[in-house]
């Protein structure tokens, strides 16, 4: 084994001793309390949502829902602005500053820009464009709406779908495209072409995924991109 010389008659155990056992302390910890009960919850959310026969009904059910504090910071609820009916309806992300004070989406920069823009194709709120948003209430400084509160308030949405009707969807940005669409892929590779959205009972509509406005006023080389799509719809349109 190596061992060629003896030195001590003895063998000498060398080997540090094991630590001593730690004591054990016990602690007495309280039963978690219900949580439940302090709370609205998504099935909330789904049956104040159902129960909505119109739109002015979803609204003030929307309204009235208290399950989610960004009620709390908002200043109104930012339902929808456009032409009930219409065939093509925009979903973009969440109420910024200028949309949470006068209660309508797309009303600040960005949302002049997303007018322009839908102009150049003949589409106007005023007479063919139907516009809402993933969150009816500004998120508190305009932060991005978490995983939790798109789902929240998804089955509202849903509900606004069914009760809109339109023939198409345009999903502004990011949020908007990963919400509806329930994919991880980012916004870059889901616009250019379209993609189809199912609803809560079932059917399947066309929904084309594009830069959010805000994006294309950061950078404008984008713009390229957002023509490209404007272009797929109204071909889309014109098909019928
Ligand atoms: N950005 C959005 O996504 N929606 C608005 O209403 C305003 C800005």
């Amino acid at each position: 084994m190596g061992a060629d010389e003896a030195i001590l008659e003895a063998p000498v155990a060398r080997r540090l001793p094991d630590p001593a056992p730690k004591a054990t302390v016990s602690v007495s910890v309280p039963a978690p309390r219900p949580v439940v009960a302090l709370s609205p919850t998504l099935g909330e959310a789904a049956s104040l949502a159902a129960a909505a026969s119109s739109l002015e009904e979803l609204r003030e059910a929307m309204a009235g829902f208290t399950g989610s504090s960004l009620r709390d910071t908002a200043t109104n609820l930012v339902f929808s602005d456009g032409v009930v009916g219409a065939g093509t309806m925009i979903i973009g992300e969440a109420p910024g500053a200028e949309e949470d004070r006068q209660g309508k989406p797309f009303v600040g920069a960005s949302g002049q820009l997303l007018d322009r823009m839908f102009a150049t194709i003949g589409l106007s709120r005023s007479e063919n464009l139907y516009i809402t948003n993933i969150l009816p209430f500004r998120p508190p400084g305009n932060r991005t709406p978490t995983d939790a509160e798109v789902a929240l308030f998804m089955p509202f949405l849903m509900r606004h779908l069914e009760l809109a009707r339109p023939k198409r969807l345009v999903l502004a940005g990011a949020v908007s495209a990963k919400g509806l669409l329930r994919t991880r892929d980012g916004i870059t590779r889901l616009r250019g072409k379209w993609q189809q959205v199912t609803m809560a009972n079932g059917q399947v509509m066309d929904a084309l995924p594009m830069l959010h406005p805000a994006y294309l006023l950061r950078n404008p080389i984008a713009k390229r991109e957002a023509w490209a799509d404007l272009v797929l719809l109204r071909r889309a349109i014109n098909d019928g």
